[in-house]
């Protein structure tokens, strides 16, 4: 029997649509609603498209890499990560700045071969290197205009039962998933007709760590003191801090969850694949065995230095960033003009995000800075103008259960 959700991808956008209000009882406001916010664009990118999904973007400011200054686009639906981001930002670059470098850009991806000789495989990948370079190439031969194509294959054993050939690509300025997965293909079907072995996949691996960002940046401890400790105090308790997410991986995950609301929001802005980027850096925190931390703070004489290696694979060209017209403009922002710039910036703002969540932490606690964005947002939502603003946070600041009464209450003896 034809049941109404069949071919869902085949009806066109009204049918679509009306099939969903129908189900969901939507009403003509949420129907407009969804109608005003959908990119008609969208639908190159996803299927079954209903409308976009808009998120807050907001720039960090003060971010020196490198020497140059950027101003950071963020997109991102939770308090204080833009405001936090510019504080750390602002500290890491009041000294040198932040420094990073890409030792290298490379993608890389895996065949797995089934009950395989393993020797037979390690030999025949080796003595055909060229070959199979060759195969890789051509089965994508646009990256090689560039200086860019396929570098190198490797073989791993697994088990008894699986080994995985491992292909290296420089992919150029694009993030190099579909080039890479083409290659792999490519690769995949010469094996298994030249040996006569089994394939059970293709795919690139997030395991990203061919595309690291080396960052570091130094603070001076005399610019972390607050009214109750002084700055080698704080920079003493954030070294703390950092030592205890290398031993503890409950600590450890929200210390690099901290790192990646810098990283998503600056990934996702540039229209990037974010889940990528996430696998990749959590995937590489677990390197050694156990999840650690992945930025390091120590004391150096007067200086607390941050330190991180970061998996960021992302391109500068190609996927989303195409139809996504406010991933160029935000790139135009960052003014970024290459992926290594793009994945610099995207290290060395998740570096600062670290810095001021732990300041934080370490100091005042979390609460403070997002208890005054919460009152900010009350008194604004229940009719508090920007000049009445300060005034108004500041009263709802002294008070143990702030509503929106008390608001009102406040304005009407503000504006007698
Ligand atoms: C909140 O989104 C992030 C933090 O929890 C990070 C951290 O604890 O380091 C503040």
């Amino acid at each position: 029997m034809e049941n109404k959700w069949d071919h869902f991808y085949k009806k066109s956008y009204e049918q679509r649509l009306s099939l969903i209000a129908e189900a969901a009882n939507l009403s003509k406001a949420q129907l407009d609603l969804l109608g005003r916010s959908l990119n008609p664009r969208s639908g190159e990118l996803i299927e079954n498209n209903l409308t976009d999904y808009p998120l807050p973007e907001g720039i960090a400011v003060g971010l020196v890499v490198n020497g140059h200054e950027h101003l950071v686009p963020m997109v991102t639906e939770e308090p204080s990560v833009i405001a936090a981001a510019s504080n750390g930002a602002k500290l890491l670059s009041a000294g040198a700045g932040i420094h990073c470098s890409v030792p290298d850009n490379l993608v890389s991806g895996q065949v797995i071969v089934k009950d395989a000789d393993p020797h037979q495989v390690t030999k025949f990948v080796h003595d055909y290197q060229q070959q199979l370079i060759q195969i890789a190439d051509q089965s994508h031969p646009s990256v090689l205009k560039y200086g860019g194509g396929a570098k190198g294959l490797d073989v791993r054993i697994l088990s008894k039962q699986f080994l995985s050939v491992d292909l290296l690509v420089d992919t150029g300025e694009a993030m190099g998933a579909n080039i890479i997965n083409t290659m792999l293909e490519a690769v995949s079907n010469w094996l298994s007709e030249q040996l006569t072995v089994e394939t059970t996949m293709a795919i690139l691996t997030n395991f990203a760590d061919k595309a690291i960002v080396e960052v570091s940046g130094k603070v001076a401890m005399a610019k972390l003191g607050t009214k109750s400790l002084s700055g080698p105090q704080v920079a003493q308790k954030i070294a703390d801090a950092s030592q205890i997410a290398q031993l503890d991986i409950r600590r450890a995950t929200t210390h690099n969850k901290g790192i990646m609301n810098g990283v998503d929001a600056a990934v996702m802005a540039f229209g990037n694949d974010w889940r990528a980027v996430e696998s990749a850096a959590h995937a590489f925190a677990a390197r050694s065995g156990s999840y650690q931390g992945l930025s390091t703070w120590e004391i150096d004489e007067d200086q607390l230095v941050g330190r991180m290696s970061l998996p960021v694979p992302i391109g500068f060209v190609g996927g989303a960033s195409k139809v996504l017209p406010l991933a160029g403009i935000n790139k135009q922002i960052a003014q970024i003009d290459n992926s290594r710039e793009e994945m610099q910036v995207v290290a060395a703002l998740g570096l600062a995000q670290n810095l001021a969540a732990l300041k934080a932490l370490v100091t005042d606690g979390i609460q403070k800075g997002h208890m005054n964005l919460q009152l900010r947002s009350l008194a604004l939502s229940n009719g508090t103008t920007m000049q009445e603003l300060p005034v108004v946070v500041q009263k709802l600041q002294g008070m143990d259960h702030p509503s929106s009464q008390t608001v009102k209450e406040i304005l009407k003896i503000l504006r007698r």
